[in-house]
C-alpha cells in the first residue's frame, strides 16, 4: 500500500555531478544582516528510500510567496546533496536552468501564487563520517542530526530555524536491515512494499509519520534499524495517556531503566513547576553511539549519545547517573523552550539552550541535592567558561556573528546563558519569573523569536525595570565585581561599595557597565545572618523584607553604574558580610576588605551553602597562589598548612596568573594535595572504613552517593602519598567493589602514581570490561588525563590501541579531549603535547570537521603561556591554518586564535 502523495524519482533526470558544481568560499555571517524569507514553507512532504550507498530523497514543499507582487529568487541550502530534478507545479524545470554551487541551489521565475515544489536528490549515509545529515552509524542504523545546518546535507532546503513546515514522513527500507522506522509525530500508515524488482528491493517495507506540530528543519529526525524497545506510560496531568519508547540494540535494553524513569520524573516536573504539559501521545528516545555531542530534542524522537541512556550500576557511575537524569531533563524540557517556541535565527541560539540548561539545573536541584549542583555548575563555569570568555574566542551570549555555527554550541552560550536566564529569576523572584514564563508561551507559541522577546516577556509580566539588564546577552567578558565595605559604629551602618569593569574582548574594545544582581547577607558574631531592615541605595531608603513579607536576611543589590555605594542601617554591631549568595551572578568577586578570618568564619557559618564551600575555596586559591611564586624558584613550601578538602582545580590557577606557569602550579597543587594528605591521614583512613557500604546492592540517592563520594575522595587523597599501606588499602578497595562509582574511584587513586601497580590495575580493568564501550571509553579517561611524566608517548600508542576508533565521538572526547587539560602532559616543555593535539586535529578533520575544531580550541589560548610555550603552540595553529582543504569549522578557530 504504497501511498500516491509521493512521487517516485524520475529516471530521466541528468544528476549534475557536485563535483562540477561552483565552490563558494566560507562566509561570515552577521546578525545584523537578519533578513525574513521571501518565502513561507507551509507543507513538506519528504520520502525516503534508504540504502547505506545511496538514499534517495524527494520532497514535496508547499510554498507561499509573501509577497504576491514579486517573485525573488528562492535560495535553497544544500551540502553534499547530488540534485536529481526540480518540478514547479508538477513540471520539470532543467537543470540547466538552475543555478547550483556547491551550497545553494537557486530557483528563479517561480510563480507568485502558493506553488507546489518538488525536489529530488541523493546521498550517501555510508560515506558521511561528519554525522550530521543522514548517516550510517557503527551499530548499522541510520540516524539523523540536523541542528543545526545539517538538513540541508538530507536534501536542499531553506534551511534556518524562521521556517516553520509541517512534516510529513515516509520512509521505505529493507525490513530485514531496519525493521523499525521512526520519525516525528505520529505514525499514520505502514505496512509491507510490492517487491520492486527494477532495483532489486525485495522485502522492502515503509512507514508514514505525520508531525501535527509547525517546526523548522533542525527538528526534523529519521532513524531506522534493528532496535528494541523499554516501553512505559505517562499519564498527563489532564489525564492523556503517553507512550514512552527507549530504543537500543536489543542487549542494551536492561540499561535504559535509569533513563526511563529520569524521563517521567521530567514529564511530571515540567508539569508541577511550569504547567507545561507533553503535547503528543508518543514519545521516543533512540541511544545511538555515533554522536557528536550530548542529545538532540527533535520533536517527539530524540536522539542521544549511548553515553547519556545507558546505566548499570556495574558499568556506570553515580556521576553517569546524575548526568543522565539531566540531559533526558534538558532534551525533554526542550519541547516547549526550543520546539514549540523556537529561534528566530542561530544568534539567538541561548534563547532556547541558556533557558534550557537552566531548567534542567533546576530540576537537578529539587532531585537532589541543590547546593551540591550548584557548587558542580559554578565550578564548571568557572573554569570552562571564565576561560573562554578570556580567551580569542570569547563571544556575548548572543553572538554577533559566526563563519559555523557549529563552533557556537559553547559553555558560553550554554552556561553563561543559564546564568543570565537565573539572573532574572534573581531579580524577579521564582513568582515573577514562572508570571514571565507564562507570558512568553501565550505570546510566542508556535513562533521563532529572539533573547529580546524573552526580555519583554519577563518585564512585562512583572511591569519591571530591568534597565540595562539586555548587555548581559551583547558584550562578551566576564564582569570584574570588586565590593569593599565599611562600618560605621555611631551610625550602626555598613557601607558597601561596588565598582564593576567588564574587560576587553576581541571586537569589543569599550564595555558599558550591566545589571549585576548582588546578593548580599549579614553574619553577627555568633555566625547567625542578621535581619536586614533598611537599604540606602544612593537615590532612596528602601526597607527590606523577604519575598513571603518576612524579615529579610539575604537582600539583592542591583549594581548597575561603574561605581556605586549602598549602605545598610540598623546594624548592632560590625557584621562579617557574605557576598554573591548562591553566586547570583557570572561575576569575578574581588573583595579587598574580606579577611582569611572572614573565609574560615563564613566556611563554619554561612546559612548560604554555596558561599560556605566558596569561602574554602577563596582560601584555597589564595594559599596556592601565594606559594606559586615560591615554587617558581624552587624554594621548599613546607609551611602550608592544610584548610580545605576539594582544591581548585590548575586551570583555574593558571588563569588566575599573569603568566600561567604549568609547571608550577602544577608542583604546587601535588604538593598541596600531599600535605593535606600526610597530616590527615588518620582522618582520611577513617573516612574510608566509615564509609564502606554494607550493602552490595547500588542505590542512586542522595545519602549513598555523599557516603561513596566521601570515602572516594579520601582515597584519592592517601593514594598521593604512594606509601605501601595506602597502595594496599586502594586494591582492596579496586577488588572489593560492588558498583562502578567505587571500582573506579579505586582504579583512579592507584593510577596516580606511575608504576607496576598501576599498569596491572590498567590491564585488569580492561580485561574485565573490554565489552562494555561505555566502561572503556572511561578507561581511556583515566589514562587521557594523567599527568604521570611522559604521557604524550602512551597517548600515541592508545591512538593504535583496539579500543579506538577516530571515527566515533565519544573515543574522541574520550582519549583526547581530557588530554588538554592536563598542566604537564599537554603544555609540556618540548612542545610534543601541541604536536600531538595538531596531528590528531588535522587527521580527524578529514572526517568529522565539527569534532575537530572542539579539540583544537583548546590551543587558542596559547598567548597566555611563556615565550617557549608560546612559539611552540603558535607554530602548531599555523601549520594547522596552512594546511589545504581545511574544514571551515576549524578555519575559524584557527585563525581567531591567530588573529
Ligand atoms: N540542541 C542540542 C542540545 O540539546 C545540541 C545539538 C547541537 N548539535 C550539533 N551538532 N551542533 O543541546
Ligand atoms: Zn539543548
Amino acid at each position: 500500500a504504497g501511498s500516491s502523495q509521493f512521487s517516485t524519482v524520475s529516471v530521466g533526470a541528468s544528476p549534475v555531478a557536485e563535483e562540477m558544481a561552483v565552490k563558494e568560499a566560507p562566509k561570515e555571517i552577521f546578525l545584523k544582516d537578519y533578513k525574513p524569507t521571501g518565502y513561507h514553507f507551509d507543507t513538506v512532504e519528504l520520502k525516503f528510500v534508504l540504502s547505506e550507498k545511496k538514499t534517495t530523497v524527494v520532497s514535496k514543499i508547499r510554498v507561499l510567496p509573501r509577497n504576491s507582487s514579486e517573485s525573488p529568487p528562492l535560495v535553497l541550502d544544500g551540502r553534499d546533496v547530488k540534485l536529481l530534478f526540480v518540478k514547479i507545479n508538477g513540471e520539470e524545470r532543467k537543470l540547466e536552468e538552475v543555478e547550483l554551487t556547491s551550497r545553494h541551489l537557486t530557483l528563479k521565475s517561480l510563480p507568485v501564487q502558493p506553488f507546489d515544489l518538488e525536489i529530488g536528490s541523493e546521498i550517501h549515509p555510508e560515506t558521511n563520517l561528519s554525522l550530521e545529515g543522514l548517516y550510517k552509524s557503527s551499530s548499522g542504523m541510520f540516524c539523523t542530526q540536523c541542528e543545526a545546518e545539517g538538513f540541508r546535507k538530507i536534501t536542499f532546503y531553506q534551511d534556518r530555524p524562521d521556517v516553520m513546515a509541517k512534516f510529513t514522513t515516509r520512509i521505505e527500507a529493507d525490513k530485514a536491515q531496519c525493521p523499525v522506522l521512526l520519525s516525528n509525530g505520529n505514525l499514520i500508515d505502514s505496512g509491507d512494499l510490492e517487491s520492486l524488482t527494477c532495483c532489486g528491493q525485495n522485502g522492502f517495507h515503509y512507514a508514514v509519520w505525520e508531525d501535527p506540530f509547525k517546526k523548522p528543519c533542525y527538528l526534523f529526525a529519521l532513524v531506522a534499524g534493528q532496535l528494541t524497545s523499554r516501553d512505559d506510560t505517562f499519564k498527563t496531568r489532564s489525564g492523556r495517556d503517553v507512550q514512552l519508547r527507549i530504543w537500543t540494540p536489543a542487549q542494551d535494553v536492561p540499561k535504559t531503566e535509569h533513563a526511563m524513569h529520569a524521563l517521567k520524573l521530567s514529564m511530571k516536573w515540567d508539569e508541577d513547576v511550569y504547567g507545561l504539559e507533553y503535547d503528543l501521545d508518543l514519545f521516543n528516545i533512540v541511544a545511538v553511539p555515533d554522536f557528536d555531542m550530548g542529545a538532540m530534542e527533535n520533536k517527539s524522537l530524540n536522539i542521544f549519545n549511548s553515553k547519556l541512556v545507558l546505566a548499570s550500576a556495574e558499568t556506570a557511575t553515580d556521576v553517569d547517573y546524575a548526568t543522565i537524569l539531566g540531559v533526558i531533563g534538558h532534551e525533554y524540557f526542550h519541547n516547549w523552550t526550543g520546539n514549540r517556541v523556537t529561534c528566530r535565527d542561530w544568534f539567538q541560539l541561548s534563547l532556547k539552550e541558556g533557558l534550557t540548561v537552566f531548567r534542567d539545573q533546576e530540576f537537578s536541584s529539587d532531585m537532589g541535592s541543590r547546593p551540591v549542583k550548584r557548587i558542580g555548575d559554578v565550578a564548571l563555569l568557572r573554569t570552562a567558561q571564565f576561560s573562554e570568555d578570556a580567551g580569542p574566542m570569547a563571544h556575548p551570549v548572543r553572538p554577533h556573528s559566526y563563519i559555523k555555527m557549529d563552533n557556537f554550541y559553547t559553555v558560553t552560550v550554554y552556561k553563561k546563558g543559564a546564568e543570565v536566564v537565573r539572573m532574572y529569576q534573581t531579580l524577579l523572584g521564582k513568582d515573577g519569573f514562572r508570571k514571565g514564563m507564562d507570558l512568553y508561551f501565550e505570546r510566542h507559541d508556535g513562533q521563532a523569536v529572539t533573547c529580546e522577546d524573552f526580555f519583554a516577556a519577563m518585564r512585562d509580566a512583572n511591569s519591571a525595570n530591568l534597565s540595562v539588564f539586555l548587555r548581559w546577552y551583547s558584550q562578551a567578558g566576564t564582569p570584574i565585581l570588586t565590593v569593599s565595605t565599611a562600618y560605621d559604629a555611631a551610625a550602626r551602618s555598613y557601607t558597601v561599595k561596588c565598582k564593576q569593569e567588564i574587560p576587553s574582548t576581541p571586537g569589543q574594545p569599550v564595555k558599558e557597565p550591566t545589571l549585576i544582581p548582588l546578593a548580599v547577607g549579614l553574619l553577627n558574631s555568633k555566625g547567625e545572618d542578621m535581619v536586614l531592615t533598611e537599604l540606602f541605595d544612593g537615590g532612596s531608603l528602601k526597607s527590606l523584607k523577604d519575598t513571603a513579607g518576612g524579615p529579610a536576611k539575604t537582600a539583592v543589590l542591583l549594581v548597575d553604574k561603574e561605581e556605586q555605594e549602598f549602605t545598610f542601617l540598623n546594624l548592632p554591631e560590625k557584621p562579617v558580610p557574605s557576598f554573591l549568595r548562591n553566586f547570583s551572578a557570572p561575576v569575578r568577586l574581588v573583595t579587598p576588605t574580606v579577611t582569611d578570618d572572614d573565609l574560615l568564619f563564613l566556611l563554619a557559618h554561612d546559612s548560604d551553602e554555596f558561599n560556605r564551600w566558596e569561602a574554602g575555596q577563596t582560601m584555597g586559591r589564595k594559599l596556592m597562589l601565594d606559594l606559586i611564586p615560591k615554587a617558581q624558584r624552587n624554594e621548599q613550601l613546607a609551611e602550608f598548612v592544610a584548610k580545605a578538602l576539594t582544591l581548585p582545580g590548575e586551570s583555574e590557577l593558571m588563569d588566575l596568573m599573569e603568566v600561567a606557569d604549568p609547571d608550577a602550579v602544577h608542583t604546587v597543587r601535588k604538593f598541596v594535595i600531599r600535605e593535606l594528605a600526610s597530616k590527615l591521614k588518620q582522618d582520611f583512613l577513617k573516612t574510608v572504613t566509615e564509609n564502606r557500604s554494607s550493602d552490595p546492592h547500588y542505590t542512586f540517592d542522595h545519602k549513598n552517593k555523599a557516603r561513596r563520594s566521601l570515602k572516594n575522595l579520601a582515597l584519592g587523597y592517601l593514594c598521593s602519598l604512594d606509601e605501601a599501606d595506602t597502595t594496599e588499602l586502594a586494591l582492596k578497595e579496586y577488588k572489593s567493589a560492588t558498583n562502578m562509582t567505587d571500582q573506579f574511584a579505586a582504579l583512579s587513586s592507584l593510577c596516580q602514581n606511575p608504576g607496576d601497580v598501576r599498569d596491572e590495575a590498567l590491564a585488569n580493568f580492561y580485561e574485565q570490561w573490554k565489552d562494555e564501550t561505555l566502561v572503556v571509553n572511561e578507561w581511556l579517561v583515566l589514562q587521557s588525563m594523567s599527568d604521570i611524566p611522559g604521557n604524550v608517548k602512551n597517548m600515541r600508542r592508545l591512538l593504535d590501541h583496539p579500543s579506538f576508533d577516530m571515527k566515533n565521538p565519544n573515543k574522541v572526547y574520550s582519549l583526547i579531549g581530557p588530554f588538554r587539560r592536563t598542566a604537564v602532559n599537554f603544555h609540556a616543555k618540548d612542545g610534543s603535547g601541541y604536536e600531538f593535539l595538531a596531528e590528531v586535529t588535522l587527521q580527524l578533520d578529514k572526517m568529522n570537521p565539527q569534532v575537530a575544531s572542539r579539540m583544537i580550541s583548546s590551543l587558542s589560548r596559547w598567548k597566555r603561556f611563556d615565550e617557549g610555550r608560546q612559539s611552540l603552540a603558535k607554530a602548531q595553529l599555523e601549520r594547522i591554518a596552512k594546511t589545504d582543504g581545511l574544514s571551515e569549522n576549524v578555519f575559524e578557530i584557527a585563525s581567531k586564535s591567530l588573529a
